[in-house]
């Protein structure tokens, strides 16, 4: 069934039809189409338009295709073309012609952006729900390990070693940035464009403002036109959830390395890894190689919708209906995704004593002979130069730095005098980066308290607003 027709002598060809059928993927947006179709129902009514009888009426049908679409008895035919005609059938195979009547002062225009809008604030809220977990599951692990020492690497070289817990908690740094990033994008976006029309407003005397409310919303979109126009919202939407199968994704490509027979490092729990069909031996990290390989989509639904929006002109156009699979396709595969690698990461077991043979290996403590220079006052190019000029010692009699002779110490600089050598203890060279967001343990562990006291915070925020919509949707 179409919602038009009158001035057309002839049904469109069925490629037509085909081509313009989104009902296969926009009835996911069904439960935001018949809430909202409730506060229209309310506002046509305040405003005198329907009598109160229609709108009981009206009341009464939607709650009940609300009940059936939930539970699947009511559901779109072939012949229907979109969520909003599909569930218009519905009403009128309840109350009849009258069902017509919710149309008034309303487009399908106006009605999709409002949907839109309440499924991505709705998942978006479900989202930042499961970041808490992961950020939770990332911070917990990182408790663990506070006093291990690891190497830390740029470049995938040994650098200078840290506490293994800096290494987990960045991760967790990451996720409280996305979660803000919803914050911020609920506050912009949280406008209804229900009451825009098609694009100019109605002529009908509504009060949008009305219906803003009741959907929970802190206002209505300024210009009609923007209203109808606007996809914003579902554009950052997708930065937001890119951002985050980024930071995922970098997890993931971790866990691979630190997992791999030439690390040792991991133990992924065998809940969360996969064998394989022909070598027996083999445990294969796919969780983590899954994080790394959907940010893939993520980031090309990302730029397939601001290819859409790019030029598009004037107010709605049939363009947008293609903004929707990217946003269904990264929430669906966001929400797959984060629950397994939450699991992962609260099982996976770590090799202390392996990484902390491995922290000083690869002269990771060269940085602790040019400081110890540069505390003499020594400039730091010089004090660079001598530690350089240790290494290669080292390296052609094939020792480590602390293995050095007094009077090769000497040689490398006048002021290199064997007292370096306790700069070059590990545990005492970690403890010495103390500066809050070091890599000494007691540094880590000021950040992690911190990361605790955001985590409440932003779970406190998460199930306030889980409980405003859905206490809303359920009106
Ligand atoms: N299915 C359409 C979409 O997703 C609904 C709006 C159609 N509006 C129109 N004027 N044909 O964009």
């Amino acid at each position: 069934m179409t919602l038009w027709g009158g001035r057309f002598n002839s049904g469109i060809d069925d490629a037509v039809f085909n081509l313009s059928r989104s009902v296969h993927f926009d009835w996911r947006l069904a439960p935001y189409d018949l809430r909202s179709s409730l506060a229209h129902t309310e506002v046509l009514e305040k405003n005198g338009i329907i009598t109160v009888d229609l709108a009981a009426q009206l009341r009464k049908a939607i709650k009940q295709l609300q009940v059936e679409v939930k539970n699947g008895f009511f559901a779109p035919l072939p012949e229907d073309e979109d969520v909003h005609s599909a569930l218009e059938r519905g009403l009128k195979e309840k109350i009849g012609d009258l069902g017509g009547a919710i149309r008034a002062g309303r487009s399908r225009n106006d009605q999709v952006a409002t949907d839109f809008r309440l499924y991505l604030i709705d998942h978006m809220i479900e989202l930042s729900g499961e970041l808490i977990k992961l950020e939770e599951a990332i911070i917990k692990l990182a408790q663990e390990y506070v006093e291990d020492i690891a190497p830390g690497f740029t470049h995938l070289q040994h650098a200078q070693p840290i506490s293994f817990a800096h290494e987990i908690a960045k991760h967790a740094h990451a996720l409280v940035r996305d979660i803000s990033r919803i914050k911020d994008w609920l506050a912009r976006s949280n406008f209804s464009p229900l009451g825009a029309g098609a694009l100019a407003g109605s002529s009908l005397p509504l009060t949008p403002e009305e219906s803003a409310k009741n959907l929970g919303f802190a206002g209505i979109v300024a210009n009609s036109i923007d209203a109808v126009s606007d996809r914003d919202f579902a554009a950052e939407a997708l930065f937001i959830m890119a951002t985050i199968g980024i930071h995922l994704s970098r997890i993931g490509e971790e866990w691979c390395l630190l997992s791999s027979t030439e690390f040792g490092w991991a133990e992924i729990d065998d809940a969360f890894a996969t064998g394989s069909s022909i070598m027996p031996q083999k445990k294969n990290p796919d969780v983590a190689e899954l994080a790394r390989g959907k940010a893939g989509r993520f980031i090309g639904n990302l730029t397939g919708l601001l290819a859409v929006l790019k030029g598009m002109p004037f107010a709605y156009n049939r363009d947008l209906q293609e903004d929707k699979e990217y946003v269904f396709d990264s929430v669906e595969n966001l929400l797959l995704l984060i629950p397994p690698v939450t699991g992962m990461i609260a099982t996976t077991k770590f090799n202390r004593a392996k990484m902390k043979t491995a922290a000083p290996l690869g002269f990771s403590l060269a940085t602790e002979i040019a400081d110890y220079l540069v505390k003499q006052g020594v400039p730091f190019s010089e004090a660079h130069e001598a530690a350089g000029a240790c290494v290669k010692m080292c390296e052609v009699r094939g020792i480590a730095l602390h293995e050095l002779s007094d009077q090769e110490l000497l040689n490398a600089h006048p002021k290199l005098n064997p007292s370096v050598r306790s700069a070059l203890e590990l545990e005492g060279a970690v403890k010495g980066r103390t500066a809050k967001n070091s890599a000494s343990p007691a540094s880590v562990k000021i950040q992690i308290s911190n990361l605790e006291d955001a985590l409440k915070k932003d779970l406190a925020w998460s199930s306030n607003e889980r409980e405003r919509f859905s206490g809303m949707m359920s009106q």
